[in-house]
């Protein structure tokens, strides 16, 4: 396997349950059987999707490719440890560098792509990274800890107003002023630089009676910081036209999301793909404009009851597919 980042942290694995497993495996199944096949992993995290497509398609190859050296090296490890090293090639890229990843390789076209969105258990289950409001933690949320911004920066640094707007918008956040304002205050005594004061602030601003609904009150202020930190949903609306360009035709892209933004995203970009563009005032449809995806999935499809008793997180996922048909004009 080539590779790059640093060495496996030792210790046990940690619990990690790939999210709609099998409907992934079965979507992107035909387009990764035949021998030499090239599958690109957009978000490796801990290789549970990425083990369980290799060992389904003995001759398909893997690009793994995550922001995040902590999940490259722990995937390397699970690779290795099942046998699969010399199928993989492990990258260190954000997914909006796809193109420039495979150019790099060599590879002119691919035959799957998968994007599993949002953050990995490992990184949940890392108080360090500051991705939880359960535990005090450094307020980081960077899936890559070399990148420039962290939550803190945003806390500390944006205009109110920019952080309502981030709060309203990434984390659906009905009280986004509220809370913008309650930080604003509070910073100008002592920057914020752990996770618990600030859930705390977000839990006081909000009304009591909401309080007791909806989960925890900081929820949503955390996914809308992690979503600006590491700006998930512009890569997404950048990764996304350059994945389907990859495909090689009778290629599959699935995408899986954890929230309405991510999968608005992905619904509007499949569905511009499988749109014929014959212009109206033509009497026949014309080849150039024809669609270049046919959709695989009815609408955002959701894990079925068995998978959501035994995986919390698969609550909120919602897997999208669709093929390559034709190549573009
Ligand atoms: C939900 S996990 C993937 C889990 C994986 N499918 C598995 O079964 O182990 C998402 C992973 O994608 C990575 N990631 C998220 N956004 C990314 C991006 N824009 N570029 C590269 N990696 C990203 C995260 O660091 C995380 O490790």
């Amino acid at each position: 396997m080539s590779s790059t980042g640093p060495a496996a942290a030792p210790g046990p694995s940690p619990l990690h349950v790939p999210v709609l497993l099998d409907r992934v495996t079965e979507l992107l199944g035909p387009a990764c059987a035949a021998d030499g096949a090239v599958l690109v992993d957009a978000t490796l995290g801990l290789a549970g999707h990425t083990l369980a497509l290799l060992a389904a398609n003995p001759g398909l190859r893997v690009v793994g490719l995550d922001r995040d050296p902590q999940a490259r090296a722990e995937a390397t490890r699970r690779i290795e440890a099942a046998g699969h090293a010399d199928r993989v090639t492990v990258v260190p890229a954000v997914f909006d560098e796809l193109s420039d990843v495979l150019a790099r390789l060599g590879i002119d076209e691919v035959q799957g792509v998968l994007f599993d969105l949002g953050v990995s258990s490992l990184q949940l289950d890392r108080p360090d990274r500051g991705f939880s409001y359960s535990t005090d933690a450094p307020l980081d949320m960077r899936m890559d800890p070399g990148a420039p911004r962290t939550a803190a920066d945003v806390v500390n640094t944006y205009p109110p107003r920019d952080l309502a707007r981030v709060l309203r918008v990434y984390g659906e956040e009905r009280f986004a002023s509220r809370i913008a304002a309650a930080i604003d205050r509070e910073r100008t005594r002592e920057p914020f630089t752990g996770t618990a004061r600030l859930a705390e602030l977000v839990r006081e601003s909000i009304p009591a009676a909401t309080r007791r609904t909806g989960g925890h009150p900081a929820k949503r202020t955390f996914q809308a910081l992690r979503i600006e930190v590491n700006d998930e949903l512009g890569a997404l609306e950048r990764a996304l036209p350059d994945a389907i360009d990859a495909l090689a035709v009778g290629g599959r892209i699935a995408v899986i999301t954890f929230h309405s933004l991510e999968d608005r995203i992905v619904k509007q970009t499949l569905a511009a793909g499988a749109l014929d563009r014959t212009p109206p005032d033509l009497p026949v449809p014309l080849p150039e404009h024809s669609p270049v995806l046919r959709l695989l999935t009815r609408g955002g499809e959701a894990a079925a009851g068995d998978e959501l008793a035994t995986n919390p997180r698969a609550a909120s996922a919602r897997v999208r597919a669709a093929e390559r048909i034709r190549r573009a004009a």
